[in-house]
């Protein structure tokens, strides 16, 4: 008998990524989504690259009676992959209530409606920006977490909390919460990437839009840091290895090892500067970016990347793609969107 799970967000850039993992593995998916940020086109795209339309639920997870109702039909769920989330810096901080409305209501929700139909297994979409700006490098998971410099931010760290009272509580369900450092990069096929709906505010989208003539130029926000070419360091990672991820973490809930609450984090363990993925940028495609060094963006640190240790050891993964697969795969989908494919 294949294995239900829902995953909230599925729509999403990661979230459909994750998507076609599960269902290669024999897993039965039902999508949640209020298509707020992503079109129901996804599904078949999902179906040309599986064979298969996973079922889908449009739903709005801020409604408590909205998402009770849904649960129900599916309480038959093993686990829940929690991605239905909004995630843009600067739109948060001018409009923080709605951040934490949205962000933390669908949680509460969901993890309510888990509760009420005994769905035991919950797996977090989390951030790196937890950490704020952290004092020592590789970042392992027993680093402080911080008040974040965004709204956005915030919601991912005081969802933590709510996970981590939850999970001390009488609570039977067991959570996995990932922190994602850099997600970039598109699914092999073509078929599948990250759809713009605004200007990008993260640096992947905004190179390869500049590069196909969208954009005018890239603002590079400072090169006074204390890092090797001044500009800031992050630790990019290929939304396929995220998506593997996912599944690792999913096997390890519903094995028998599970535990009430753990955290890991997601990267590759290797950092690259701003003007580095520029350069390797201009490698994969060929053409110069028309870039400018400006002033630093407000809330950006000088350096993040992964200790990777704990999901090596815990979860036996690790990521698996190069940093040429992740440009390589971005640059392929935004021509592929360019060409009309939307
Ligand atoms: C940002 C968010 C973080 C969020 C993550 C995922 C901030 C301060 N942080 O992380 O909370 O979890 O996205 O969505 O917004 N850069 C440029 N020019 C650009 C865009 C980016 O120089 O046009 C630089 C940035 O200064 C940074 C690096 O590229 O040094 C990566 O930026 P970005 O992709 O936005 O990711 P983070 O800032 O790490």
């Amino acid at each position: 008998m294949q294995e239900k799970i829902i995953v909230t967000g599925g729509c999403g850039y990661i979230g459909s990524h994750t998507v076609i993992t599960l269902i290669n593995h024999n897993y039965e998916v039902v999508i949640f989504d209020d298509l707020s940020n992503s079109n129901l086109k996804i599904l078949d795209r999902i179906q040309k690259i599986t064979g298969i339309k996973p079922h889908f639920e449009q739903v709005d997870l801020k409604s408590s009676e909205a998402t009770h109702a849904v649960f129900k039909t599916h309480k038959d769920s093993k686990a829940v992959i929690h991605f239905a989330a909004h995630k843009a810096v600067a739109e948060s901080i001018h409009n923080p209530l709605m951040y934490y409305q949205n962000n933390l209501f669908s949680l509460i929700n969901t993890l309510k409606a888990q509760q009420d139909n005994s769905i035991k297994h919950h797996i977090f979409s989390s951030s790196a920006t937890v950490y704020g700006n952290p004092s020592q490098m590789p970042i392992t998971e027993d680093a402080p977490t911080q008040r974040s410099f965004s709204p956005y931010g915030n919601t991912k760290k005081m969802a933590e909390e709510i996970l981590e009272d939850f999970t001390n509580s009488q609570s039977d369900i067991s959570v996995i919460s990932l922190r994602y450092f850099n997600p970039i990069g598109a699914h092999e096929s073509g078929q599948i990437g990250e759809f713009p709906t605004a200007i990008p505010n993260n640096l992947m989208p905004y190179i390869t839009q500049t590069a196909a003539g969208v954009l005018e130029k890239l603002m590079v926000f400072g090169n006074d840091y204390p890092t090797k070419d001044g500009t800031p360091i992050r630790d990019y990672i290929h939304v396929v290895d995220l998506a593997e991820a996912h599944l690792k973490a999913l096997q390890r809930l519903l094995g028998p090892k599970s535990q009430p609450l753990e955290v890991f984090n997601l990267g590759t363990g290797n950092g690259y500067s701003v003007l580095e993925m520029i350069k390797a940028f201009e490698a994969v495609s060929g053409s110069l970016l028309n870039y400018e060094i400006t002033d630093r963006r407000p809330g950006d640190v000088p350096e993040m990347f992964a200790s990777t240790a704990l999901a090596k050891q815990v979860l036996n993964w690790e990521a698996s793609r190069s940093l040429h697969d992740m440009i390589q795969s971005s640059w392929t989908w935004e021509q592929n969107l360019r060409k009309g494919l939307k």
